[in-house]
């Protein structure tokens, strides 16, 4: 017993002989679980790690600290978005995507992850790419090839032949079917096991039509209950959580009594939806910013006639949707659906999301500690205290006040590591 804490000890000691410190002094931090706002504020990151939190005091630093001023500044953690498709060009819809090869969409996916990290978003979970393009992305970001945020990747994303998570563009002599198509509880199983196989930290699925796709009613259910129910048994057998595209009102409810971790998009709800979300604690991840750029650029990018005429539809509904949710206090967190809309402007939703109803301070919760308990990354990651993972962001102002501050970060740190410093 003596014998092993002297080893660690000494650990320790050879350890921190090496620690890199750095030392933010700032403005304001922001504690997001409580709302309290500590201000002046040093933050000393040891290696990859937050050592202190404290209003600013004389404390002794090591010689070798370096230290960055950052007057007028709030600091926040990393931010988190629960919903995009790196591997998607916003330009590059409808058939457009047809002439795309998934090498393409890699080389593409490189670009936002980049975007992605430049406007603080230092978590995103992915779902949906073909030819696990976004596990060979997160896997090239973890070995320090490339820049960009953490990566909880899905792999191709689950459906049922025809469904939202199907490609329905050609005609049955040119047939194409999406990787994720899976019809039947075993099916299901199995397509589950397969993305599991390739890499996949958790499991995407369409449980009703969408506006993207040709030929899917928006509101109506796709896979049953019982494929449901198969899939998230599946995946949480394996230690996934599972996310579930859905607008229709039915969808929805399926996918929450099948015991889904969250569900995508949720435009049309009713009272026993709210109930059922609340009563299972499943978390809603609502897309409300993009319809602003489907109805806006979504023609020039070559989004279908009849997908604008389902997001005249679906768009206002989902965010009177969002306000209802909100207020009956169903747990939310920030996705964006990016990859839609144009990478690096996820930050656009958080003055969208307070417009429709929820506080500065719910937002920035959604973004952050939220999110973090959504993937159960919430003991290291998703909000500024001692001993957590160092992934800070800075921004310029009060996002209490103004959350519009949130569309333009100056500062962003990974792991403990400047990834972007617009400071200068
Ligand atoms: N990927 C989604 C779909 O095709 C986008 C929905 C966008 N519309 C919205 N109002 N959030 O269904």
């Amino acid at each position: 017993m003596l014998k092993r804490s002297l080893l660690s000890l000494s650990l320790m000691m050879s350890f921190s002989s090496f620690a890199q410190t750095l030392v933010l002094n700032a403005d304001a931090a922001i504690d997001v679980k409580t709302g309290t706002v500590i201000k002046p504020v040093t933050i000393v990151i040891e290696d990859n790690r937050i050592t202190t939190v404290s209003k600013t005091t004389k404390i002794a630093l090591p010689p070798h600290a370096k230290v960055i001023d950052l007057p007028g500044q709030t600091l926040l953690p990393g931010l988190f978005d629960m919903h995009v498709h790196l591997t998607a060009d916003a330009n590059v819809h409808g058939y457009k995507r047809l002439a795309r090869t998934t090498q393409r969409d890699t080389i593409t996916g490189v670009m936002n992850a980049k975007r992605s990290l430049e406007a603080g978003f230092t978590s995103v979970r992915n779902l949906g790419a073909e030819g696990y393009a976004d596990i060979a992305l997160r896997d090239a970001i973890n070995d320090g090839d490339v820049p960009g945020p953490r990566i909880t990747a899905s792999g191709p994303s689950l459906g049922i032949t025809g469904g939202h998570c199907d490609n329905n563009m050609l005609t049955h002599e040119h047939s194409i079917v999406a990787e994720g198509v899976a019809d039947g509880p075993w099916a299901v199983r199995a397509k589950v096991r397969e993305n599991i196989k390739f890499g996949a930290d958790a499991i995407k699925y369409c449980a009703t039509g969408g506006v993207l796709s040709k030929g899917t009613k928006v509101g109506a259910q796709q896979y049953t209950l019982d494929e449901m129910q198969a899939l998230v048994d599946e995946a949480h057998l394996r230690g996934l959580t599972v996310a579930a595209h859905a607008h229709g009102t039915e969808g929805i409810k399926s996918a929450i009594k099948a015991g889904v971790d969250s569900v995508e998009h949720v435009s049309f709800l009713d009272d026993e939806a709210i109930s059922l979300a609340k009563q299972k604690g499943t978390y809603f991840s609502m897309d409300i910013y993009n319809t602003e750029y489907i109805l806006g650029e979504g023609e020039k990018a070559g989004i279908l006639q009849e997908s604008l005429d389902k997001e005249r539809i679906v768009g206002g509904t989902q965010r009177e949707s969002f306000r209802r949710a909100v207020k009956a206090g169903v747990n939310m967190v920030f996705g964006s659906d990016a990859g839609v809309y144009p990478h690096g402007d996820n930050g656009k939703q958080f003055s969208r999301m307070v417009k429709f109803g929820m506080t500065e301070l719910q937002a920035l919760q959604a973004a952050t500690i939220n999110s973090a308990t959504l993937l159960k990354q919430a003991d290291k990651l998703g909000s500024l205290e001692e001993g957590k993972l160092a992934d800070i962001i800075a921004v310029k102002g009060n996002p209490l006040s103004d959350i519009s501050v949130m569309e333009q970060v100056s500062l962003v740190i990974k792991n403990g590591k400047v990834e972007v410093n617009n400071l200068k």
